[in-house]
């Protein structure tokens, strides 16, 4: 182990690219030697959980806002769940029903709600088209969303605007400032006027990491009467979120990303405003009598009294489904204060070397430690870096002049460089 160390401990001169992706890697090698003496404290929340992934070993994955590594337990499970469509048979009415309970109450732990509000959904582009469809609009009204904001809300909301001839507010963030949080925050808050009929915002930036006030957000929307649509799938699983503290009326979420769930499978809140609404296709699931297979021809009228009216057809989907299921046990077991808490200490002496060297991250009340980005400083060249990261065995986002990392728990502590 020791010898790892030393071949990285090479002299490289401060800023460089090669000094930062070895500095990465060196904290980890640290690391590597530190956590075999029981008296480093890598956490005092919980120990690093990579033993519950088939990550492989030499291996940095900084990009959990891509995709979250699969569960060997989630795994398993799916392999099994394969298996057992080898015989339908097997397969009872209620093995229709009981996931997709279970995957509601677990993902409701999680947001603060009643399961009966959750529905399953197959992408977060699904979601805010089943929300947006039982969105009114005020007349000649307007629409709130943030510049760079992810394609799937974006898209959305720009043809519920010229559907319903209401005003997309793009807000943008000041060009001159280096941390972008507070004054990007507060620009949202003064766009929302009484003229907003809704406004679709991201809990945190996708790509800048930079996170959004919901809960100031959430009570100007009250206050004009606007609806507020929070996309979580950057934040939910790993930072606390309150759909009712926040006063959110939809929260639309990816399961891939920091619920560990598998690809295909998204969960949505719809508060009790939408338990009226129209879905956005006519799946016999989701009527009133959809448990009674003999009476299925019976056409029933009425949808599920709540957001079960909004599941995707087929929403028992026999493989993802526990699959997801186990992710979101896993999450809840672990407990997202928690899991922000092992981020943070994962972290912070990285904070401290970007400090050393230039690099600018947010301000403590608009950074979040599972997801953040630094601005680079100009003396590191991006290619070099990217190819630095690569040889490293370092998985990151780079864009543009940023550096996007987000951890978690599969994560080993970063240490100090020693040099
Ligand atoms: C904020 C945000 N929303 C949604 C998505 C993706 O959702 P989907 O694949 O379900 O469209 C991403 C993916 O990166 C994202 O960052």
């Amino acid at each position: 182990m020791y010898s790892l160390y030393h071949s990285y401990s090479m002299q490289v001169s401060v800023g460089s690219p090669i000094q930062l992706a070895l500095t990465l890697k060196l904290a980890y090698r640290l690391v590597y030697i530190h956590s075999t003496q029981p008296h480093i404290i890598i956490s005092p929340i919980m120990d690093c959980q990579k033993h519950l992934f088939s990550l492989p070993n030499d291996l940095h994955y900084l990009n959990c806002a891509k995709k979250s590594p699969l569960l060997k337990s989630a795994e398993e499970i799916g392999v099994k769940s394969l298996q057992r469509d080898r015989n339908p048979d097997d397969i009872s009415t209620e093995d229709f029903f009981s996931v997709q309970q279970e995957v509601r109450g677990l993902f409701s732990q999680l947001v603060n709600c009643n399961s009966s509000q959750v529905a399953l959904l197959p992408a977060t582009s699904y979601g805010f088209a089943s929300v947006l469809k039982n969105v009114n609009a005020k007349k000649d009204g307007n629409a709130v969303i943030v510049k760079g904001a992810f394609p799937s809300g974006y898209f959305a909301l720009e043809k519920w605007c010229k559907r319903n001839n209401n005003t997309l507010n793009v807000v943008t963030h000041s060009e001159e400032l280096v941390r972008l949080g507070k004054d990007w925050n507060a620009r949202i808050v003064s766009s929302i006027n009484n003229m907003t009929s809704v406004v679709l915002l991201s809990g945190i930036h996708w790509m800048s990491g930079v996170l959004f006030d919901l809960k100031e957000i959430g009570e100007k929307c009250q206050e004009v009467g606007a609806i507020f649509i929070v996309d979580g799938t950057q934040s939910v699983g790993a930072l606390t979120m309150d759909v009712k503290a926040f006063k959110i009326d939809a929260l639309i979420c990816a399961g891939y990303k920091w619920l560990f769930g598998p690809y295909s499978t998204a969960l949505g809140y719809f508060g009790e405003t939408f338990n009226e609404g129209e879905p956005i296709e006519e799946s016999w699931m989701n009527r009133t009598n959809s448990n009674r297979f003999s009476e299925l021809t019976d056409y029933e009228d009425e949808y599920h009294s709540d957001a079960g009216r909004y599941n995707v057809g087929q929403t028992s989907n026999f493989i993802l489904m526990p699959m997801l299921r186990e992710g979101l046990r896993q999450i809840n077991s672990w407990g997202p204060e928690n899991i922000q808490a092992y981020c943070k200490g994962l972290t912070q002496p990285l904070l401290s070397y970007m400090d050393s060297i230039g690099g600018i991250y947010e301000a403590d009340a608009y950074f979040a430690h599972h997801l953040f980005s630094f601005r680079l400083p100009e003396t590191i060249d991006q290619e070099v870096l990217k190819q630095e990261l690569q040889d490293n065995k370092i998985g990151i986002s780079v864009r543009g002049e940023s550096l996007r990392i987000s951890v978690h728990v599969f994560n080993i502590g970063l240490t100090l460089i020693q040099r």
